[in-house]
């Protein structure tokens, strides 16, 4: 009851779930690595939780600009910072459970087994470096400092969501693919949907039917004069 009548959660309602929903994995993961119920292969499912979070997370970052596009809903821009410094978190964290838990720091090891037999590990290495770039320069001190090269730079959020896909599927058994292919389609739709002619063009047609709604719902004499005049014959 307290939590429906706080105002401060009414204007931040966005923001309370994207700190709390993005906190949720970590916190499952502490308390079953506490409870020793990670399952038979805790570094297993350290790694599949902290990528899949940190590739979820990065589709909900990209999916506020086409959902603005489609929908005129503004909130979820400013979520967008937040999300995508979560995923950096994730997989800034699955990356550490390769190298320590997995690999237990023997580079060589790493050289010889991690990439050389697994060359997907280099396309993930690559997404990571693009997220470390646009997570420490995602502050408004920086985006000062770079004036219109931080746009630029923060063009890469789009080649290291595309290179996240291919490691996903890369790594995925032949009996596994569909699901990695489902995300890139989804990927996909994202990236298409910001596509300028399309952009413009959804935007129209929303605007459009804005206005058609606005003069349904108008009362009739006002509706009269919201109406474009008809040619007469
Ligand atoms: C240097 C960076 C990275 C390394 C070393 C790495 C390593 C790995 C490894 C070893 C696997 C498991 C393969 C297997 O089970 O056989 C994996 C899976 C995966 N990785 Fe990465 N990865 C990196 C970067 C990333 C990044 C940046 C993301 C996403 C933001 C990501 C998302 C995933 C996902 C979604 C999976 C599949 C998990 C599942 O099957 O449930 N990885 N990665």
């Amino acid at each position: 009851m307290f939590l429906l009548k706080s105002k401060w959660l009414r204007e931040n309602w966005l923001r309370a779930i994207t700190h709390v929903g993005a906190w949720l994995p970590l916190i499952w993961l502490a308390w079953r690595w506490r409870a020793n119920a990670l399952g038979v292969d805790p570094v297993t499912t350290l790694n599949n939780v902290t990528g899949r979070t940190a590739m979820l997370l990065l589709l909900l970052c990209l999916a506020a600009t086409p959902l603005y596009i489609v929908t005129g809903w503004r909130q979820g821009l400013a979520a967008r910072r937040a999300l995508g410094l979560y995923a950096f978190l994730y997989a800034a964290l699955h990356f550490a459970n390769f190298i320590a838990l997995d690999y237990g720091f023997d580079w060589q090891f790493i050289l010889d087994d991690g990439i050389q037999t697994k060359p997907y590990i280099l396309v993930g290495f690559a997404a990571l470096l693009a997220l470390t770039a646009l997570a420490v320069t995602s502050t408004k001190g920086w985006q000062k400092r770079l004036r219109r090269q931080w746009t630029r730079l923060h063009w890469l959020i789009y080649p290291s969501g595309v290179l996240i896909m291919l490691h996903f599927f890369w790594q995925a058994k032949a009996a596994e693919k569909v699901e990695p292919l489902a995300y890139a389609l989804v990927l996909g739709l994202l990236l298409v949907v910001r596509a300028p002619p399309l952009r413009k063009t959804i935007i129209r047609w929303r605007n459009r039917s804005r206005v058609a709604q606005r003069v349904q719902a108008a009362p009739p004499e006002r509706a009269a004069r919201t109406t474009p005049p008809q040619p007469t014959e």
